[in-house]
């Protein structure tokens, strides 16, 4: 059996590592990496090929930046051509991103049945582009991986057959369990000078919350007081930047910046922080797993079982709430978490084995 699989952007690279190597040890298939290129920098890019042992990409299509048309038909053209001349038993997508739906797309127009790692998350909310790339992808894949049950609900309702969906449990909590020990030793907080839980991390870059000025004015508002009291660790996304630069918005002195960082020092910063800020979907996960307090700057969440079950809560853009719900944690009063189902390491195998099972019943 021939697979393709297809990274493009920072947050695909941690879900597909650990399936690769899971199907390579059951040693049913034949596997090939596509790298779409939406995602290029270095610290956005290869330093994840390094920290999670992903191999060089056997194709790399170069698709780069631009608008959401932009992006996604690049990678629908460039897609399709590789599927034609490779013609694969299988494309494996993860995520939400752009190239996520792209690829799909171009598969499923050719015949090529799709696996979607991470299926079934829902908002509700459309105005967020990943909401629109969820819903498509999943209506087009063939094997619909869960992380968590409110994902088969979600499928369910939308009308995905049954046997299309797979709960495996969350594989980004595969390479975090993985990876935990290295990044434990590569002390990413000390080496920035801070005390163990005696500062707090931030990640801010959804395109509702920087691309516009007053949110964002208001956000590190909100920010300059929590910094006033702890440290805050920024590793800022390029977007963030930008916009900060753009909108001539100054960053408090107790905040921060640094560069994106690689994935083993910024598992280690979370791990080490008392409290995580943030606006991005998979940190919801991983501080969950790690029972790190995680306020999300959102309204709403793909990922309810980070707040029914996890440490997670939204506090949305209110600069009174954030200010309060961080004072609270940071007198170790935040909240206490479990572990959602299934998130104990072994979702790869899980999603590999049906992979194999799907293949045989296919020959049948
Ligand atoms: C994308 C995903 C988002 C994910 C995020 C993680 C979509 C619709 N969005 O958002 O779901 O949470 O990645 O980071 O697919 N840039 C660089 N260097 C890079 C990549 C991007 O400087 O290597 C800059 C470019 O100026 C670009 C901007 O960041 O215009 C945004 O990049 P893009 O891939 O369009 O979206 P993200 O905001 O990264």
């Amino acid at each position: 059996m021939r697979i393709v699989q297809v990274v493009g952007a920072r947050p695909n690279f941690m879900k597909i590592a650990p399936l690769r190597r899971a199907i390579d040890a059951a040693g049913f298939a034949e596997q090939k990496l596509v790298h779409t290129g939406q995602h290029y920098d270095a610290a956005m890019s290869d330093v994840f090929f390094a920290d999670l042992d992903l191999p060089r990409p056997d194709a790399f299509l170069g698709i780069g930046s631009g608008s959401h048309a932009e992006q996604t038909a690049a990678v629908l053209l460039a897609m399709e051509k590789l599927l034609m001349s490779e013609r694969p038993d299988l494309l494996v997508v993860a995520g939400d991103v752009n190239s996520t739906v792209a690829a799909a797309l171009a598969a499923a127009k050719l015949g090529i049945p799709v696996a979607h790692v991470e299926a079934g998350l829902r908002s509700f909310d459309r105005a967020m582009p990943e909401e629109i790339n969820r819903v498509l992808t999943d209506q087009i894949a063939e094997l619909l991986f869960t992380p968590s049950q409110d994902g088969d609900r979600n499928l369910l309702r939308e009308g995905v057959s049954r046997d299309r969906v797979h709960f495996v449990g969350n594989v980004m909590i595969d390479s975090l369990r993985e990876h935990l020990p290295a990044a434990r030793r590569a002390a990413a907080p000390a080496k920035l000078g801070l005390a163990p839980k005696g500062y707090a991390l931030l990640t801010l870059h959804r395109p509702s919350n920087v691309d516009d000025p007053k949110a964002l004015a208001r956000v590190v508002g909100a920010l300059a007081e929590v910094a006033a009291e702890v440290p805050v660790v920024f590793p800022i996304h390029p977007r963030t930047r930008k916009r900060l630069a753009e909108f001539s918005i100054a960053t408090p002195p107790g905040l921060r910046l640094t560069e994106p960082l690689g994935y083993l020092e910024f598992l280690g910063l979370v791990d080490g922080a008392a409290l995580v800020l943030t606006d991005s979907g998979g940190l919801q996960e991983e501080t969950t797993a790690l029972a790190v307090p995680c306020l999300t700057l959102r309204e709403n969440t793909e990922r309810p079982v980070t707040v029914e079950v996890g440490t997670n809560l939204l506090v949305g853009l209110d600069p009174r709430r954030i200010v309060d719900e961080s004072r609270r944690v940071l007198r170790g009063q935040g909240k206490r978490g479990g572990l959602p189902e299934l998130w104990d390491g072994h979702a790869a195998e899980r999603m590999a084995s049906a992979i194999a099972e799907w293949a045989q019943a296919r020959k049948r």
